[in-house]
């Protein structure tokens, strides 16, 4: 508890209040950080900072749900970015020029924030993946869209991703086989030219912000599976469930499609083991990994999420956990060491 000292602290929490889907974690954490004494809690977006670092900001006070999420816009009052105790950064990539900003000022300001802004930026990436080939499916990362005709003539059944996205949004299966490309509608298989292959990695490169986009081994059994959700708090396991994917596009993106329990394993174990050091180096305190299975049922890195790690539905398979009571927790166990 921070009201040891009666010390009031504020936070910030940096995020797109009308983006936000119903299983975002920020109804948990908000409405878990308000019951707190002696913390203040604020809401804005990065285009709500100015370039004198004012910001325009909405107070909580009151439980928010995703119904009543459009109060959050409304009685804004202004604040100085330095103002805050500690930023808790809740935003999807890509990451825009409003973003960059601010992340940009939270740095040269010395203003702690979860996760680190310059870590963000270096591991919130896929294309970070490439620094752990022995975890991940077969993938290369390329900066041509010619490259990327040739890898998939090479590997076959794909994924095509686009570095900075999330939420499905820069995800293509796309298929090479008797001389042929596929492409996946509805689950349906239709056929594309080259130059519709080379049109859909041109529009992935475009604003990438690390011109990459990765061509990845499609692994059969990863939908049939679900997806592995390994949520990851310092640098330590605090749960796992499978998420299913979506039944029309079979990709495991938003939504409740259904979560399953699922503890952490060995294997979970070692990766989380690889990735430890990579997480503390570039101070990323909450991330969540994404494992896909191979047919010989062994787990692969699929993807490390850092921007706005999501999962609310690890609250709903085990609410023993209280991970929004963790997560809060660490936060002000940050804001008290850093005063
Ligand atoms: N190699 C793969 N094989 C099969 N399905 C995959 C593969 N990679 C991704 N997917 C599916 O696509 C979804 C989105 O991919 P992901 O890399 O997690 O990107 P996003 O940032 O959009 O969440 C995954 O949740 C998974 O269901
Ligand atoms: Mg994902």
């Amino acid at each position: 508890m921070i009201s040891e000292n009666k010390t009031v602290r504020k936070l910030g929490i940096v995020t797109s209040p009308l983006q936000l889907d119903e299983q975002d974690t920020f109804f948990l954490f908000v409405n878990e950080a308000i019951s707190r004494s002696g913390l203040e809690v604020f809401v804005f977006d990065a285009v709500d900072l100015t370039d004198d670092g004012e910001v325009m900001v909405t107070e909580i006070n009151r439980p928010i749900s995703f119904e009543t999420r459009a109060s959050l816009g409304r009685e804004r009052v202004v604040m100085r970015l330095s103002d805050f105790d500690m930023i808790f950064l809740k935003k999807d990539p890509p990451i825009d020029e409003f973003y960059k900003n601010l992340l940009k000022r939270l740095v040269e300001e010395k203003i702690a924030a979860v996760n680190k802004p310059v870590g963000l930026l270096k591991m919130g990436s896929k294309a970070y993946l490439k620094h752990f080939p022995l975890l991940t499916p077969r993938t290369f990362y390329i900066h041509k869209a010619k490259d990327a005709v040739k890898y998939l003539k090479i590997i076959g059944n794909c994924v095509i991703k686009k570095s900075d996205s999330s939420g499905g949004k820069g995800v293509s299966h796309i298929r090479y086989k008797f001389g042929a490309f596929y492409g996946y509608r509805s689950k349906k298989e239709v056929v594309l030219a080259e130059a519709e292959v080379i049109k859909i990695v041109e529009n992935y490169l475009e604003n990438s912000i690390d011109n990459t986009v990765l061509v990845v081994e499609y692994f059969l059994s990863a939908p049939e599976r679900g997806d592995k959700r390994v949520v990851i708090l310092d640098g330590n396991i605090l749960g796992s469930y499978i998420r299913l994917p979506n039944l029309k596009t079979g990709l495991c993106v938003c939504g409740n499609n259904g979560a399953k329990l699922c503890d952490p394993t060995k294997r979970d174990k070692e990766i989380v083991k690889m990735l430890r050091p990579h997480l503390k180096k570039h101070g990323i305190e909450l991330a969540a990994l994404d494992l896909l299975i191979s047919k010989d049922g062994m787990e692969h890195l699929s993807e490390i999420n850092v921007f706005n790690p999501g999962f609310c539905n690890l609250d709903v398979v085990h609410p023993e956990l209280n991970v929004a009571k963790k997560i809060i927790d660490m936060l002000c166990r940050m804001m008290r060491e850093s005063t």
